[in-house]
């Protein structure tokens, strides 16, 4: 998609389609729609007043040849009602709009922007927003909707655009792509994503962007002791990968160094302790935190944020086979923490372990994880809202706070210590469950354990990673949720 900066008058205007939006209430006279000409108000008044045009979120109203103006269609998107109308709807209906007219054959348009001049952030946010709506699941489609279908879109400003407009354009595009790169790992079948193939794709993505990246193997994951992680990959006949990323701003300070730690899993089976065979097909998507921490990676790298991030991956199938681990089993952690395994579906937990006893090895100061841990989270939260963990209130609210300007929604869970009998073992340090009730809560303090004193945050995707429903601003399938908060994050952190 290229996205170009227009300052001719609206009525001059030569895309395919213009595009502005209005509010609930009056929409021939809200929102961008104020910057068109007069008779093509005059028409939309006629068209409200006839109660085809309401403004309501997400309806869309089609105008060929409208008058007074050279474009051939004009698009108005309702936004709803303008006290709600913030940077998150902004973003759903720039969506819209690339959905909505990508599916008529549309290739480029026009967005109008409102008022006299354009905040950064709201070009940021269009630009993000069409860019995600321009995604399809649909890579093994024979006949593709066609990702990547809208070939231009062009930011209507009133003059041209300085610097810090330029900037948010880019940035948005940077961050958008970013999450959607974090979708497309996510989406790929466990046959194609093996943990071989996302080292590999770790790779790529770091020598196009300048990171450092290391990529571990079975016999130095076992020489480094990580017997959390090597319990979980020995039943599988894909070797382990343990990917290492690395970004240092040359101007970041000492401290902190933050590592992203994200789950790996590229197939949860449940190992012998077997998941039921409905819908084990989501588990493909069990190495969504690991992709996140990609997607972050590769948007911080252009964005050049002024921090030393370290992004950890452990990377395994979960298998049952005769090499398989067992439940009984007890394993001595990298740590030197003893696990007793009670349940081998709870194998996140253990190769994170494992993963935070490494970050903190490299000199990681603050220690931030992203994994789909827990079927729990989805009963409490759904599939909207990622849920977040942590003893440090410092760090768990940076967290909540970029989430709140990244416009995802992200919602703190409780930490506490009257938990931790839940995962007593009777012949080891810890077990690896911690029973049905508080499910999500005791996977996460189970993490927490190996981060010890180190500033820590869990954010449990294992909702929010996926949507099962289309929307009219974005497809059916993987979200990349969590990418834009983490990036946020950072660049609160030392932006550039
Ligand atoms: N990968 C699953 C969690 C999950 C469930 C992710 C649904 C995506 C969709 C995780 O490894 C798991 O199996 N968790 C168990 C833990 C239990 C055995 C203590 C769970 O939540 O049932
Ligand atoms: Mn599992
Ligand atoms: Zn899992």
């Amino acid at each position: 998609m290229k996205i170009e900066f227009q300052h001719e008058p609206i009525d001059q205007l030569a895309s395919s389609a213009v595009v502005t939006y209005a509010f609930e209430g009056s929409p021939a006279s809200s929102g961008s729609v104020e910057r068109l000409p007069a008779e093509t108000r005059t028409l939309l008044q006629e068209l409200h007043s006839a109660g085809e045009l309401t403004g309501k979120a997400y309806e869309c109203t089609l105008i060929h040849r409208p008058p007074g103006m050279s474009a051939a269609k004009l698009l108005v998107v309702g936004a709803g009602k303008k006290e709600k109308f913030d940077g998150s709807q902004k973003r759903r209906v720039a969506g819209t709009a690339v959905r909505w007219l990508r599916s008529r054959g549309v290739r480029e348009l026009a967005w109008v922007l409102a008022g006299p001049g354009s905040e950064p952030d709201c070009i940021q946010t269009v630009v993000e927003g069409a860019i995600l709506a321009d995604y399809d699941a649909d890579r093994y489609k024979t006949e593709r909707v066609g990702q990547g279908a809208i070939e231009r879109l062009d930011l209507a400003l009133v003059g041209p655009p300085d610097e810090a407009e330029v900037a948010a354009r880019d940035c948005g595009r940077i961050i958008a792509e970013a999450q959607n790169f974090t979708r497309h790992l996510v989406n790929e079948p466990a046959n194609q994503m093996t943990p071989t193939f996302l080292a590999q794709q770790a790779q790529v993505m770091a020598r196009r962007f300048g990171l450092e990246c290391q990529v571990f193997g079975p016999e130095e994951i076992r020489a480094m002791n990580m017997a959390a992680f090597w319990a979980v990959a020995q039943g599988s006949e894909e070797p382990p990968r343990l990917i290492v990323v690395r970004y240092t701003s040359p101007g970041a300070p000492e401290a902190p160094t933050i590592g992203l730690v994200g789950k790996g899993i590229t197939f949860d089976t449940g190992g012998i302790s077997i998941k039921p065979s409905e819908n084990m097909h989501e588990q493909k998507t069990d190495m969504a935190g690991g992709a996140t921490m990609l997607g972050v990676m590769q948007a911080i790298a252009q964005l050049k944020a002024q921090v030393r991030v370290i992004a950890i991956v452990p990377a395994t199938e979960n298998m049952p086979s005769g090499k398989a681990f067992k439940p009984g089993d007890v394993i001595t952690s990298m740590s030197g923490k003893t696990i007793e395994i009670l349940n081998t579906d709870a194998e996140g937990r253990l190769v994170l372990a494992d993963a935070l006893t490494y970050a903190k090895q490299l000199g990681c100061t603050v220690l931030i994880d992203a994994a789909t841990l827990t079927g729990a989270i989805r009963t409490a939260l759904g599939d909207i809202t990622t849920g977040v963990f942590g003893w440090n209130k410092e760090w768990v609210d940076r967290v909540l706070a970029a989430a709140a300007t990244a416009g995802e929604r992200m919602w703190p869970l409780p930490v506490d210590e009257d938990y931790r009998d839940h995962y007593k073992s009777s012949i080891a340090d810890l077990a690896n469950t911690g029973g049905r009730f508080g499910g999500a809560i005791t996977a996460a303090m189970f993490v927490g354990e190996f981060a010890g004193d180190t500033p820590w945050v869990h954010l449990d995707i294992a909702g929010t990673r996926w949507s099962n429903e289309e929307k009219p601003y974005l497809a059916k399938g993987p979200t990349g949720h969590g990418v834009r908060t983490l990036v946020q994050l950072l660049m609160n952190l030392g932006g550039a």
